[in-house]
């Protein structure tokens, strides 16, 4: 494969851990891919990198959250004639509380972010790296962003409790 045709893959490339990886990633000659869902702030972070190949970087928006996100992803980077061998999956967020109590919308956008995206993700560019006998993937996550059976329990026995008195 042609070095010049590697990509890392940098998703919530936009602040936080994911811009760190990208500095880091450019400051090592790695050409990059920085996907989030502001292309403002993406933009900001391609002006700050630094290395020979900060040129080359493409910036991609893309909300994780939303259904078929993960394969728009990479249609977009096949159509691109992006060669991803470094996927860097870090976009992630949660929210926080019983999950009785959690709007399903956002249940259901916290766990295409956090789940379904990043499965679909290592399945999609995955499948790439196999055929290619090369590749890397990262992914970054918080166990507790994920509402667990014990935080229902712990809500049901909460309004069990608030029911009996
Ligand atoms: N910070 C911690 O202490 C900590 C601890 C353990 C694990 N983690 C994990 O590390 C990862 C990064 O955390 P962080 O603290 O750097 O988070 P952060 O500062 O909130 O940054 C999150 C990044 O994800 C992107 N993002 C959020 N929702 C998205 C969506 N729907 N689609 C695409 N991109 C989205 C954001 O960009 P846009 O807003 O532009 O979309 C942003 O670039 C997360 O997976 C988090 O769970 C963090």
């Amino acid at each position: 494969m042609e070095q010049s045709r590697s990509y890392a893959l940098v998703t919530g490339a936009s602040g936080g851990i994911g811009r760190e990886f990208a500095l880091l990633l450019a400051a090592a000659g790695r050409t990059l891919v920085l996907v989030g869902r502001n292309s403002g702030r993406l933009e900001a972070v391609k002006v700050e990198l630094a290395g020979p190949r900060v040129a080359e970087t493409v910036v991609i928006p893309c909300d994780l959250s939303e259904p078929g996100a993960a394969t728009r992803l990479h249609a977009s980077c096949a159509k691109k004639g992006l060669v991803v061998d470094t996927l860097i999956n870090n976009a992630g967020s949660g929210l926080f509380g019983h999950a009785i109590d959690l709007d399903p919308q956002g249940i259901e956008a916290m766990v295409n972010l956090n789940i379904t995206s990043l499965t679909n993700l290592c399945s999609l560019f995955g499948r790439d790296m196999r055929k290619r006998s090369f590749g890397e993937i990262l992914n970054v996550g918080y166990q507790r962003l994920l509402p667990d059976a014990r935080l229902c329990q712990d809500g049901l026995r909460h309004q069990c409790r608030h029911r009996e008195r």
